[in-house]
């Protein structure tokens, strides 16, 4: 069976018709760049010139980097604010020909992936991936299940906002070694397993084809922490997924 998935992103936006039983994407993968500023308006036209480069005219299912309720984004820590209160669902559909959507955050959809095709497979605790990029998601399971929105990004870690410490972004801005950047990451972890005692933290975002460098320096956590294995493609694979459910009233 296929939907298709879309990712919405800081730089880019990216589409694919998804298989998903195979938990990958159909065909070679379509990018437009993120307008600027990102708007909705603007944003949800990059979508459309990605589904409709397919052809596409069935469901689709959605990420945004904020929290989403019922279609609806009600955070936009690193997009236009004008998101917030936008009917992303709404819009999008209404754009692409009245497909039926499905929105979700960014980090859940890459999480549900990750769960089902990659390192979480067959885990049954409590289980929390985090993807460290321009900011930091989070997405948190138990028996499988994900509980949506967690925005653990956003813990405050020594008076700051964690993702503004801890991501892949900070490291860069700040020009830190790894060793430093490591440090923090492990400062965080230590923080975010404290509240949650999972057994398995899954690091996603582009700084996971990185691992090598930055996971043998976290010492002290008791959960495993693992990188993710599907990397760029697990929002649009989370995305269908999502989609997908909801076609089935799960
Ligand atoms: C947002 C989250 C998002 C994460 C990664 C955070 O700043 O609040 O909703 O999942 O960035 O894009």
């Amino acid at each position: 069976m296929q939907i298709f998935g879309v990712d919405i992103g800081g730089s880019g936006i990216k589409g694919a018709p998804v298989d998903l039983d195979r938990g990958d994407l159909a065909q070679d993968r379509h990018k437009v760049l993120t307008p600027h500023p990102a708007t909705p308006e603007g944003v949800v036209e990059g979508v459309r010139e990605v589904v409709e480069h397919f052809g596409w005219t069935g469901p689709i299912g959605a990420t945004f980097p904020g929290v989403i309720m019922d279609g609806t984004a009600r955070t936009a820590a690193n997009v236009d604010k004008s998101w917030i209160g936008t009917d992303i669902r709404g819009l999008i559909s209404e754009r692409v020909g009245g497909a039926r959507v499905t929105v979700l955050n960014d980090a859940d959809a890459a999480g549900v992936a990750e769960m089902h095709f990659g390192a979480g497979r067959g885990r049954t605790g409590t289980v929390i991936t985090l993807t460290l990029g321009t900011g930091i998601g989070s997405a948190v399971f138990t028996g499988g299940h994900l509980v949506p929105n967690s925005e653990l990004g956003h813990l405050e870690l020594h008076g700051h906002d964690a993702e503004k410490k801890a991501s892949s972004k900070a490291r860069e801005d700040e020009d830190l070694t790894w060793e430093h950047w490591a440090h923090r990451v492990q400062k965080y972890l230590a923080h975010v397993e404290m509240l949650f005692s999972p057994e398995l933290f899954i690091i996603g975002g582009g700084v996971s084809r990185k691992a090598h460098k930055f996971l043998p320096l976290i010492k002290g956590i008791e959960a495993e922490v693992v990188p993710a294995e599907l990397q760029n493609n697990a929002g649009i694979v989370g995305a269908a997924m999502a989609a997908r459910a909801a076609e089935q009233g799960a």
